[in-house]
């Protein structure tokens, strides 16, 4: 199954090439990718078969619903069965093959049927005009330094279902949820300001979402994982590229008709709007950083620090080492002293968490804790000092 994720198509001359030799059957989802090119050739019959989607938020839809394509009468035969009650309707129909031809009730309505076929018409218009958007934001968006706009391999047409940048936290000098944040509240409209169309990251990799996660699926004992070889894993780290992707990525749906370049140019300005007060946001983004870094750090505290928050007060320790991790928010050379002895501090903690057996007592952690608590504070007090009397 290949996914032409976001509107551009794959690589199918690849996977084709590897499902051929294997004699693998392969399923493209293209319910992100209508009227998308991949090498010339529009979507819809490169592999055995093609999935659209006609759910609400698609480029084009029904309310519900789908279509599948296929060159095969075999493929097409099958897909009639399984959209109508599968094997009651065999014998009519004279199929000997029973393999797979379990069914459902996946039938549209006329209705939804007459709606589809006026919204295909419309759908080249549609696309046009989704380009033409996209194509604007990232043509400006591209100048702002740590945004890099989607490339478009040759002979392919994206259709952009979402408008993806990559964003280079270390070039920019705020995290990006911090960055996202700040430009969803540039927006013109409330309502824009309320449900923005730019988010952080897309979905999680399928592999960390809960079932995998906690291996269960159908059923309570933990099938069809119980039912591998040998074990499974799923853990973080799995797909490094992906986990980096998701980690980078700032997902946008501006594009979408009605939308006009008009409001391209309002997208810009709030892009715009954030950078040119970047020092203010990285103040910002530092004080809030430092308050939740304290809170959590005294919640620990008021706790008691029992052996099972040990994990809670690594986590804090890490928070701490991304936070001094900005080497570019050229801070002057005052200030980065204090991260670095910050960060001494912080490591030395993560040191001895690690060589320290967690039947430590309470009160030592509290004790180290408080030491801690109050080198970080007189840190952050420092610098937001320093930024206010700038
Ligand atoms: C890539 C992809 N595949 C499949 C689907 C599912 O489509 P439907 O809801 O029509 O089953 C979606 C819908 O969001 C999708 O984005």
């Amino acid at each position: 199954m290949v996914v032409h994720i976001m509107g551009h198509p794959a690589e199918m001359d690849e996977i084709l090439k590897i499902a051929r030799e294997h004699q693998l059957v392969v399923i493209e989802d293209a319910a992100q990718a209508p009227g998308a090119y991949y090498k010339g050739r529009i979507l819809g019959g490169l592999g055995d078969m093609t999935v659209f989607s006609l759910n609400y938020h698609k480029h084009i839809h029904t309310g519900e619903g789908g279509v599948v394509t296929t060159n095969s009468d075999d493929f097409a035969e099958r897909l009639q069965l399984i959209r109508n009650h599968g094997e009651a309707v065999v014998r009519d129909k004279g199929v000997k093959n029973l393999v797979n031809t379990f069914g459902f009730n996946l039938r549209p309505t006329e209705i939804s049927a007459a709606i589809g076929t006026a919204q295909l018409a419309k759908l080249p218009r549609l696309l046009d005009r989704r380009i033409e958007n996209a194509n604007f934001l990232n043509d400006r968006l591209r100048e702002l330094p740590g945004i890099r706009p989607p490339v478009v391999k040759e002979g392919c047409k994206h259709v952009y279902y979402v408008q993806a940048f990559m964003f280079d936290e270390k070039v920019v000098g705020v995290p990006r949820d911090r960055f996202v944040d700040a430009v969803a509240a540039e927006l013109p409209l409330p309502e824009d300001r309320q449900w923005p169309l730019i988010f952080s990251g897309y979905a999680d990799p399928l592999y960390l979402l809960p079932m995998y996660q906690q291996k269960v699926a159908c059923g309570s004992q933990g099938f069809p994982f119980t039912a591998a070889a040998g074990p499974v894993n799923y853990g973080a780290g799995l797909c490094p590229v992906t986990e980096s992707i998701e980690r980078r990525l700032i997902g946008t749906e501006f594009m979408r008709p009605p939308c006009t370049l008009d409001d391209m140019a309002d997208v810009v300005s709030a892009f715009t709007k954030v950078y040119e007060n970047l020092s203010e946001l990285t103040r910002n983004s530092l004080r809030q950083e430092g308050m939740h870094t304290m809170e959590n750090l005294r919640k620990y505290l008021a706790a008691g620090a029992p052996d099972e928050q040990l994990a809670t007060a690594i986590t804090i320790g890490k928070n701490y080492a991304t936070l001094l991790s900005h080497e570019d928010l050229k801070l002057p050379d005052a200030v980065r002293g204090f991260f670095y002895f910050s960060d001494f501090v912080v490591n030395s903690v993560l040191n001895w968490s690690e060589i320290t057996p967690t039947r430590n007592s309470a009160s030592d952690w509290s004790h180290l804790l408080r030491q801690v608590n109050t080198y970080i504070n007189s840190i952050l007090i420092s610098i937001i000092e320093y930024y206010e009397a700038e």
